[in-house]
């Protein structure tokens, strides 16, 4: 399964970066509004960082504002994804846009009759958000597991990348699931390193080598 960051903050990506296990990233206008750069520059950094695919998202709600925006983004880098909010818009966006060659990440998925509908129109990524919809008390992976089958099901090419992770169990489910991709704030990465055994195993191995040192 594939790890991609998702945020707009160049400092975290880099740190990520370089610890290898960085495979994308993703963005989101939220995102974007806590930066001071302009979108554009920080997109293109993070695509020469990365060196994988990174999602740019349209803010434009009608279909002819998404083509133009979805056409600028593109021309940022060839890592560039075009993000396009899921609705009719969006979808008939991502239509066009994969027809001309822009890979498209149709974002803001919450039910599998969407995600359907994202992999109908060629998007290359769908995006289901699992943290939103464990935020309502409904259950956010068993939707990863019924794109999963629907996609296997009629071999659809859209990777499933699992969006607004929370924490490590929705990391390791996801995996477990099948999904193709996790995309998760650089907080929930650094989580996926931790475990207390760890931290005390290494520190009864130095512990007994140094005391070995003094015979
Ligand atoms: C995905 O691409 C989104 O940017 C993101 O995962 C949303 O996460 P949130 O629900 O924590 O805002």
């Amino acid at each position: 399964m594939k790890l991609f960051v998702d945020t707009g903050n160049i400092a975290d990506i880099k740190k990520l970066v370089a610890l290898g296990i960085v495979d994308g990233a993703t963005t989101n206008p939220s995102l974007m509004a806590k930066e001071t750069r302009n979108p554009r520059d920080i997109l293109k950094e993070i695509c020469d960082l990365v060196q994988g695919p990174v999602s740019g998202e349209v803010v434009a709600t009608d279909l002819d504002g998404m083509l133009r925006e979805g056409r600028e983004l593109a021309t940022i880098s060839e890592h560039i994804v075009v993000k396009v909010p899921f609705g009719p818009a969006g979808v008939q966006a991502c239509k066009t846009l994969t027809s001309e060659g822009t890979r498209v990440n149709v974002t803001l998925v919450f039910s599998a009759a969407q995600a359907l509908l994202a992999a109908k129109v060629g998007a290359y990524f769908v995006s289901p958000f699992v943290g939103r919809l464990d935020d309502i008390g409904a259950e956010g992976m068993e939707l990863i597991g019924d794109i999963v089958q629907i996609y296997e099901n009629y071999e659809f090419g859209t990777q499933v990348l699992v969006a607004s992770t929370r924490s490590t169990l929705h990391i390791v489910q996801a995996a477990k699931l099948g999904a193709d991709i996790c995309t998760c704030p650089p907080a929930v990465i650094e989580g996926l390193f931790k475990h207390p055994l760890t931290d005390s195993g290494l520190e009864r191995f130095l512990k007994d080598w140094e005391k070995a040192q003094q015979k």
